[in-house]
């Protein structure tokens, strides 16, 4: 009889994230003011031509590199940051290996570590969030092959401080570092300059979240030529379609897009986090365009009662070290106010003890 390898029945099933929103989607940390007007001029200007032929990415990269500052043999564009993440834990991980990482944080470690074969070493945080820098160390083992930091992470907006990150590369020479900067542009902070120093680091981004292109799939891994060498084995030859690749200088070129968008965000979060803070909900501190709220043993039923009132949020309170917890996603004011409006009534029908 047919089946899948003994593997892939261990990978963790990933639920439907999005099923005909039609609403106010603050749940999957996009932009929801939508993306820079000179990507949507690319877009219109495109011709039979861009679509019928198989696209180039060798271009793109060489001008994402030099955004970056590094050589195009380091960068590989991918289908998305996700796209990074398969191809970075397929070319290091295999079966009897381990890939650690702190949680609560992006679900897709675990998916592309388990299809691998490997083993996962999760280690919870504290209920501050704080990035576990001495236990995580302390899990390297002589099988640690992929180690991943999302920072800020995933759904807790906290930063992993420089000098951890540094003591972290350092004590594990034999593994791939991967750390996860999907929410860079929020807080300024990179191990991009680290790159010649540590043979075993790799940086990720994303143009999904600050630059508004999350259904172009645009994603990117940068590391040591030789480590991506490796990888860029793995990546199919057209895994970036051309409609993204044509867009993507101008959306590199649009800064103004982004910086008003930064800003609106740590405008709006600052505002979201009173606001809950109103009701006796606690926050932590976020340096993403979303922020964590502990709702207890409610956070399934709130977010069905915001669901109710076409307000989509993203309930995380089931996964490990997380309980409780509900990520909402820093939309545009206008939105915000909507999510004020529905708040109390979403509190009160879930049973919370509103005294506002
Ligand atoms: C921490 C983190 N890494 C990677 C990604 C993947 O982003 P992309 O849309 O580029 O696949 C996300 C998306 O939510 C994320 O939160």
């Amino acid at each position: 009889m047919l089946k899948a390898r003994e593997a892939v029945h261990s990978v963790p099933q990933i639920p439907q994230l999005t099923s005909g929103r039609s609403g106010i989607c603050l749940d999957l940390n996009e932009n929801t003011s939508g993306c820079s007007p000179r990507v949507l001029a690319k877009l219109h200007s495109l011709t039979a031509a861009d679509i019928s032929l198989y696209p180039e990415r060798a271009a793109a990269e060489a001008v994402l590199a030099e955004h970056f500052g590094v050589h195009p043999e380091q960068l590989l564009l991918t289908n998305g940051m996700d796209e990074a993440i398969v191809l970075l834990f397929s070319a290091f991980l295999g079966a009897g290996d381990e890939a650690l990482y702190p949680v609560p944080t992006f679900p897709m470690y675990p998916i592309c570590a388990r299809a691998a074969g490997a083993s996962i070493i999760q280690v919870p945080s504290d209920r501050d969030f704080r990035y576990p820098a001495a236990a995580l160390r302390a899990a390297i083992t002589g099988r640690t092959r992929v180690i991943a930091i999302a920072t800020p992470n995933n759904p807790t907006g906290a930063l992993a401080p420089r000098k951890e990150l540094v003591a972290l590369l350092e004590a594990a020479p034999d593994a791939a570092v991967f750390v996860d900067e999907a929410y860079f542009e929020f807080c300024g902070e990179t191990m991009l300059s680290e790159l010649p120093r540590f043979p075993n680091l790799f940086v990720g981004r994303t143009f999904s979240k600050a630059y508004g292109l999350a259904a172009l799939r645009i994603g990117c891994l940068i590391g040591r030529a030789e480590h991506m060498d490796a990888v860029r084995r793995l990546a199919p030859p057209f895994n970036m379609n051309g409609i993204a690749l044509a867009c993507l200088k101008e959306a590199l070129a649009d800064q103004d897009f982004v910086s008003s968008y930064v800003i609106s965000v740590k405008r709006e979060r600052a505002r979201l986090e009173a606001a809950f803070s109103k009701y006796g909900i606690r926050t932590w501190p976020s340096h993403g365009n979303f922020v964590l709220a502990d709702l207890g043993k409610w956070h399934a039923e709130f977010t069905a009662e915001l669901a109710k009132d076409g307000i989509y949020v993203r309930d995380r309170g089931a996964e490990p070290a997380c309980a409780g917890c509900v990520r909402i996603t820093i939309g545009t004011a206008a939105e915000m106010d909507r999510f004020y409006a529905a708040l109390p009534g979403a509190l009160q029908r879930t049973g919370w003890h509103v005294t506002v």
